[in-house]
């Protein structure tokens, strides 16, 4: 199994001086605790971190210091998530020799908290599915809005789920699925489960978790020190 770390964004909506990506998250960097989470599981062959080229010295600069000795490998990202993606997966191919069958983890290097659980749960749902996501039961009321300032109708919350990464799939499937789709169905998809849906195959959810947080503004990464001092205690 490989997992596929996308690092490749600039954290605008964070707006730290790095991205963030490369934020202390109490003793490492974020995208170190991710990495670590993978390396502790007993399947992991690699990590591949697909990062902005901008930042491709500090990832080198982070990996020499805390992998030293490990499979974590760094590929350029791509100009969207989904780009990443792909590029992660030309590097598995052709650096690692991957093959058709070899199943990837795909995951938001800013999820520090992704369990073991959920690496088992997505392993083993390849056997059922051709793409899972781990997600979460909403608990909010949802509404539909066509405009942004009235709520047009509220879709039954028992059926709306919050999609998380790991999303995980088999390298000979993402290929067959990304080559035929458009520019247009390729620019309208914002993560791999919905460029498998637009070409029809059925998306398997695993249980998520609520800690599995995407550092996404300042106050996230607040919560994320006090999360990781409260897991460590
Ligand atoms: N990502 C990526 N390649 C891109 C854009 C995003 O690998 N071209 C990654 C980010 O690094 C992040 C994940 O996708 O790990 C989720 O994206 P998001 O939270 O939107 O990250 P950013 O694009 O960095 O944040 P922002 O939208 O605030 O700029």
């Amino acid at each position: 199994m490989i997992a596929a770390l996308v690092a490749g964004g600039s954290g605008s909506r964070m707006g730290a001086s790095l991205p963030k990506q490369f934020l202390m998250l109490c003793d490492k960097p974020v995208l170190v605790h991710t990495a670590e989470c993978f390396l502790r599981h007993p399947q992991t062959e690699a990590v591949i971190i697909g990062t902005n080229p901008d930042w491709i010295e500090e990832a080198r600069r982070i990996t020499k210091q805390y992998f030293p000795e490990k499979p974590v490998y760094l590929a350029e990202g791509g100009s969207s998530r989904n780009e990443t993606i792909v590029r992660i997966i030309d590097f598995a191919v052709s650096v690692l020799k991957c093959t058709d069958d070899d199943i990837v983890l795909s995951h938001d290097a800013v999820r520090p908290f992704v369990t073991q659980k959920m690496i088992d749960d997505s392993i083993a749902a390849m056997n059922r599915y051709p793409i899972c996501t781990a997600a979460v039961a909403e608990t909010d009321t949802v509404a539909w809005t066509e405009d942004g300032q009235s709520a047009g109708s509220f879709p039954d919350r028992s059926h709306v789920y919050r999609i998380q990464t790991p999303q995980t799939f088999r390298i000979g499937s993402f290929r067959e699925v990304y080559s035929c789709l458009s520019d247009s169905e390729k620019a309208a998809a914002t993560d791999v489960c919905s460029l498998f849906r637009q070409k029809g195959f059925s998306v398997g959810l695993i249980e998520g978790d609520r800690k599995n947080i995407k550092l996404t503004f300042p106050d996230d990464l607040q919560y994320a020190e006090w999360l990781y001092r409260n897991e460590k205690t």
